[in-house]
């Protein structure tokens, strides 16, 4: 959840870590297990919270320690885990740390972030962008060099390489995991290294087809800035001091990492060829992927097969970094969408308010927060949109503040509340209940086997889940008409759960008959 939009306890149109206790039971009832909370840390908000002051303190916007613990133990009476942002690639600018660094090239702070000279013509050390536009290079004219920053120029990279940046960092996270989150959600982890030489990116071929979104930063090849393989010894480290804490009789506890890496080999060495680094790496396919039944098929083989003996899959639809799934695909595909993402073998993520099939909130100019959106006005890169404000109910704001406060983003009226959707039967909030539910009732969804069941045609994907004796289907169309799918083999079987929710009925097999945008979960019949 985006905490600046899920619930505001205190009346300044801001969310909240009260507000986020005060709406826990709704996260029970929706049927999910755990939380991951963006960034509550001290921060001037450059980047909305992922710009940070202090790594170990609670910004007063979102509450306090004291209002953290009592979310944490909150939740733990409900059984919900509780993940939490931890941003250890870069730090806010007015960091004391950058403060120090920044001061002088003598100052033992120096190389606690990358400081570089400048470049043969007087420029930037290399040719690296920043990921919001520009180079990623600014430069500091009391000490002549330039400091590197991945996001924008109140972001400056920390120095990896510098053992006391490490050891400064993981008693960042010793602080948390002491004070009992169940684990972290790595921002940036696909960024943590990089080329120690600061070499070039090679640039793509301008012929390279683009998506119509592509920035200067998307014309690169980002060999020396992503993905460097140095990173993997931090995350060994981390793992260990996760296991650490289970090990002296604790909770168990979780790694999620931000691996934005779409070459799937690539994006699998962040489990650790011994399964010892993170734990789920994120993995975006379905984010990006072109959304038809064959690409979709073909992307869940790819990451099945990439993954390393043992590795548990994770999968997400959107995030408050890309556009809504019910934008992106309509109304209709993002409940095929939201069927895939709970039926497929691995942890799956759903962004606040997708349970609602939300959309994109057109959000004026004058109201523009997102730094993104500043920097590279119109191209559709801002992330206002997908970042409204939750509606809980059909009242001004939707309550999620008071009727006459300001939200800092207009609420997301796009469809209808939490209230609204609750009782009817055919929401897509029930929807997504349902599926949670048979999710954690069929022991072959949450654990089963992923065994695709090839068509005839490139219409619908069809793949079964199987564990033991329980074997159930999931018959997805990704077309506008109606088609006919198999399951492999004749027989009965009986429809648990269609995306509109209006049947549960007996079919036949070998002959499964789809409407148009329909998805049916099936349980094979003995
Ligand atoms: C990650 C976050 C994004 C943030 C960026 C910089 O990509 O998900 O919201 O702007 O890192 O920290």
């Amino acid at each position: 959840m985006y905490v600046r939009s899920f619930q505001d306890s205190n009346a300044d149109g801001v969310g909240d870590l009260e507000g986020v206790r005060g709406r826990l039971d709704y996260l029970r009832w929706l049927g999910v297990d755990a939380v991951w909370v963006t960034p509550f840390y001290p921060s001037p908000m450059a980047d909305f919270g992922y710009d940070i002051l202090d790594f170990k303190g609670i910004d007063p916007l979102f509450g306090d320690l004291e209002a953290f613990d009592r979310l944490l133990e909150d939740a733990r009476r409900r059984e919900l885990r509780v993940i939490v942002d931890v941003v250890p690639n870069h730090s806010s600018s007015e960091h004391p740390w950058f403060l120090e660094s920044r001061s002088a090239r003598g100052n033992a702070k120096r190389d606690w972030y990358v400081w570089a000279d400048p470049g043969p013509d007087g420029g930037p050390p290399n040719n690296w962008l920043s990921v919001f536009g520009g180079p990623a290079w600014t430069f500091d004219e009391r000490s002549g060099q330039f400091y590197l920053h991945t996001f924008l120029p109140e972001q400056p990279d920390l120095n990896w390489r510098n053992p006391a940046v490490v050891g400064a960092m993981f008693d960042v996270m010793r602080f948390w995991l002491d004070r009992g989150v169940d684990g972290f959600r790595i921002d940036s982890a696909h960024h943590l290294m990089k080329d120690p030489q600061l070499r070039d990116n090679p640039l793509l071929p301008p012929e390279t087809p683009v998506d119509g979104r592509r920035t200067e930063y998307g014309g690169q090849l980002h060999v020396n800035d992503v993905g460097h393989r140095d990173a993997h010894e931090i995350y060994r480290r981390l793992r260990r001091l996760l296991d650490s804490y289970a090990a002296a009789g604790g909770p168990p506890r979780v790694a999620l990492g931000e691996t934005r890496i779409y070459e799937w080999r690539q994006w699998a060495s962040y489990y650790g060829a011994q399964l010892d680094e993170l734990h789920l790496p994120l993995n975006f396919g379905l984010v990006s992927a072109p959304w038809d039944a064959k690409t979709v098929r073909t992307l869940i083989d790819q990451v099945e097969k990439a993954l390393p003996w043992g590795a548990w899959p994770s999968w997400v639809l959107s995030s408050h970094d890309e556009q809504r799934v019910a934008s992106r695909l309509g109304p209709a595909q993002a409940r095929v969408g939201m069927m895939l993402l709970l039926t497929l073998r691995g942890t799956p993520m759903i962004y606040y308010g997708d349970e609602l099939g939300a959309r994109d909130v057109a959000v004026p100019q004058h109201l523009v927060q997102d730094p993104w959106e500043k920097n590279l006005p119109g191209l559709g890169l801002g992330r206002d949109p997908v970042r409204a404000p939750m509606r809980w109910d059909e009242k001004t704001n939707g309550s999620f503040c008071h009727g006459h406060v300001t939200p800092w983003l207009p609420v997301n009226v796009t469809v209808p509340s939490v209230e609204a959707q609750r009782d009817d039967s055919c929401s897509v909030l029930t929807l997504t209940r349902r599926l949670l539910h048979e999710r954690r009732r069929n022991p072959a969804l949450s654990e089963g086997r992923y065994e695709p069941i090839d068509q005839a045609s490139n219409d619908c994907v069809v793949f079964a889940r199987e564990i033991e004796a329980q074997r159930l289907l999931v018959a997805l169309n990704f077309t506008e008409t109606a088609q006919t799918v198999h399951a492999g083999v004749a027989g009965p079987g009986s429809v648990v759960v269609s995306t509109f929710l209006d049947r549960e009925e007996p079919v036949e097999l070998s002959k499964i008959s789809l409407r148009p945008n329909e998805g049916c979960l099936i349980r094979v019949l003995e």
